[in-house]
C-alpha cells in the first residue's frame, strides 16, 4: 500500500487524489486528502462567485471523488505555521502533494492604500465568500461610488457582485451579513479599470459580457480610451479571446443612448493608479495617470492625472502563494521550486515531496487548467512508487495526528455542517447559506 497526502481541497488537489487512485500501474493508493478549513473544495466554496451557480455545482464532481474507497477528507488540520511540520507529515505518509494554492492578495504599492475603504478584492471575495479568516467589516457600508483597479476575472466578479440590485444575491449561499449590507448598499457607480487596453484586458469574454446582461445595470465605456489602443481599430491579428472582448467593448462603445438602468458599470483603460486619495481618514478617491502604449505590449505614463471619486477602493490585482515553513519557495514567482511536479530542494528532487495547482504554476488559470497539472505531478509520484513505499511510515497517520493534538474534521464532519447550511437558510427561508465563522463551523462539525 501506498499512502499519500494531498495538503489542500481545491481543484487541484482533488485532481491529484483522482488522479492518484483512478490508474492501474500502482495498485492500492490511499490518499488523505488535508486542509486546514473543515471545509473542502478550496476556492471553488470561497472564490468563485456566488451568482456563478453552475461552476460552484462543480463542488458535486469534487465530492464524488472525495467520496472514493480510498480517498478520504481530513479537514481541520494545518501544515506548517502552528500546523504539522512538513517534516513531521513525511513520517505518517510515503509521499505529500502540496496543492495550497496561492490565495493571498498583491499590493499596488501607491500612497494611501491601505486606508479605510480601499481593500484588496481578496478580502471582498472572502467576506461574501464566507471564508472564516474574512474580516467581518461590512465593506460596502456607506459608499456610492466604488472603483476596482484591474481587468481580470476577479475584477469582473466584484464589479458584478457590487452592481447587483437587491434580491439578486438572494437565492445564493452568500452569508446572511454579507447578504445584507449589499442589500442595503447605495453604490450606484462602479468604475473598472486597467492600466493597458482592451485589447490586453486579462477578463474572457463570457465573464465580461455577463456585465452588459444584468438587470439592474448597464455599462458605459469611453470612446476616448479605446481610440489609444492600436488594436482596437484592427483586432484581426489578435488572440481569439482578445478580439472577442475587443468586439464586445464595441458593441458597448457604439450603443445608442443610455439604458434606463440604476445602476452603472464604467469599463476604463489606459489608467494606472497612482495614489488613493483620502479624506476624513478614509478613501475617498483614485488618482490615476494616463497611459500610452509603448510599443513592445506595456505602457508608459504620460504625466497627465484623471482622478475618480470613490468611497470603496478595491484592488483586483491578482493573488500570490505564501511560503509554506518548511518548504522551499521562490519569492519571485511566489512558488514552490519543482521539476515536473517534484518539489526542488537547492535544485534537487525532494524525496516524497510534489506540488501541484496554483502554488506549482502560480495564480492563474481556471477550475479546468489544475486537472492536467495535478495530473502531471501524479504522474511523477507514480513513477516514483517503487522508492517511495520502502519509506517506513507511521501505521496509523490519523490517530497520530490525534496524539499530535490536532483534532481533525472528517467527512462526517463536513457533511454535518452541510446539514447546519441547508438548516440555516431554511430559517431564513433562503437556500443553502454559508456559516461564516471558525467556532459555528467547528460546532456543526460536531467540535464544540
Ligand atoms: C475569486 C476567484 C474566483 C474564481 N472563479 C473561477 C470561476 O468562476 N471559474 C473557474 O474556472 N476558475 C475560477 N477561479 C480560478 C480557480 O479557483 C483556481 O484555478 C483554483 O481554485 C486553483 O486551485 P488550487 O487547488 O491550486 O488552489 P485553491 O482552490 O486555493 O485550494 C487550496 C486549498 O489549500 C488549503 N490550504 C492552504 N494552505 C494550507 C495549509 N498550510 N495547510 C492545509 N491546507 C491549506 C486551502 O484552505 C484551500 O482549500 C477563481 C479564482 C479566484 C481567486
Ligand atoms: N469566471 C472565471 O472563470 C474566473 C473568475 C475569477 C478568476 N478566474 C481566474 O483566476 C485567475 C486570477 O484572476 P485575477 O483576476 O486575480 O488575475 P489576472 O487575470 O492576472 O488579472 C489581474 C489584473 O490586474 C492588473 N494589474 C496587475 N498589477 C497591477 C498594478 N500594479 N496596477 C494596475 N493593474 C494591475 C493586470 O493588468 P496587466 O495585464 O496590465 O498586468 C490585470 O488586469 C485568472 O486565471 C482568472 O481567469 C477565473
Amino acid at each position: 500500500m501506498l499512502r499519500v497526502a494531498v495538503v489542500g481541497s481545491g481543484p487541484s488537489g482533488v485532481y491529484t487524489a483522482q488522479s492518484l487512485v483512478e490508474q492501474t500501474a500502482v495498485p492500492d493508493v490511499r490518499v488523505h486528502v488535508l486542509d486546514r478549513l473543515p471545509c473542502p473544495y478550496g476556492l471553488v466554496r470561497y472564490g468563485v462567485a456566488p451568482d456563478h451557480e453552475k461552476i460552484k455545482s462543480l463542488q458535486n464532481n469534487l465530492r464524488t471523488v472525495l467520496e472514493h474507497e480510498r480517498i478520504g477528507f481530513v479537514g481541520n488540520v494545518e501544515v506548517g505555521g502552528h500546523g504539522v511540520t512538513p517534516a513531521r507529515l513525511l513520517e505518517l505518509y510515503h509521499a505529500v502533494v502540496y496543492c495550497v494554492g496561492a490565495a493571498r492578495d498583491r499590493h499596488l504599492g501607491v500612497p494611501g492604500e491601505d486606508l479605510p475603504g480601499s481593500c484588496s478584492a481578496t478580502d471582498f471575495v472572502s467576506w461574501y465568500s464566507a471564508h472564516p479568516d474574512a474580516t467581518p467589516d461590512a465593506f460596502v457600508l456607506g459608499a456610492r461610488s466604488a472603483v476596482v483597479i484591474g481587468v481580470g476575472n476577479v475584477a469582473v466578479d466584484v464589479a458584478r457582485i457590487l452592481a447587483r440590485g437587491p434580491g439578486e444575491l438572494h437565492p445564493t449561499d452568500v452569508p446572511e451579513a454579507a447578504l445584507g449590507a449589499l442589500a442595503a448598499s447605495r453604490v450606484r457607480e462602479v468604475h473598472m479599470v486597467g492600466r493597458r487596453g482592451p485589447s490586453q484586458a486579462k477578463f474572457t469574454t463570457k465573464e465580461l459580457r455577463e456585465l452588459g446582461a444584468m438587470p439592474q445595470a448597464r455599462v458605459e465605456v469611453e470612446p476616448a480610451d479605446l481610440a489609444l489602443d492600436p488594436a482596437y481599430a484592427d483586432p484581426a491579428g489578435l488572440p481569439a479571446v482578445s478580439r472577442r472582448n475587443v468586439e464586445v467593448v464595441r458593441a458597448w462603445a457604439e450603443a445608442t443612448g443610455p439604458e434606463p438602468r440604476e445602476r452603472v458599470i464604467r469599463l476604463r483603460f489606459f489608467l494606472r493608479p497612482v495614489e488613493v486619495l483620502e479624506r476624513g481618514g478614509r478613501a475617498a478617491g483614485v488618482r490615476f495617470e494616463r497611459t500610452v502604449p509603448d510599443g513592445a505590449g506595456g505602457v508608459r505614463g504620460t504625466g497627465a492625472y484623471e482622478d475618480i471619486e470613490a468611497q470603496l477602493v478595491l484592488r483586483a490585482v491578482g493573488y500570490r502563494g505564501v511560503p509554506l515553513e518548511g518548504l522551499p519557495f521562490d519569492a519571485s514567482r511566489g512558488t514552490v521550486p519543482h521539476a515536473a511536479g517534484r518539489v526542488l530542494r537547492d535544485g534537487v528532487p525532494s524525496a516524497g515531496e510534489y506540488v501541484a495547482g496554483w502554488i506549482k504554476r502560480g495564480p492563474t488559470g481556471v477550475i479546468g487548467t489544475n486537472r492536467p497539472c495535478a495530473k502531471e505531478t501524479a504522474g511523477s509520484l507514480l513513477a516514483d512508487a517503487p522508492a517511495l513505499a520502502r519509506r517506513t511510515v507511521a501505521a496509523d497517520p490519523l490517530a497520530t495526528l490525534r496524539a499530535w493534538g490536532h483534532r481533525p474534521v472528517e467527512w462526517p464532519g463536513w457533511l454535518s455542517i452541510e446539514q447546519a447550511e441547508a438548516a440555516l437558510g431554511h430559517t431564513l427561508g433562503r437556500g443553502s447559506v454559508k456559516i461564516p465563522d471558525w467556532s459555528g463551523l467547528l460546532a456543526a462539525a460536531g467540535q464544540d
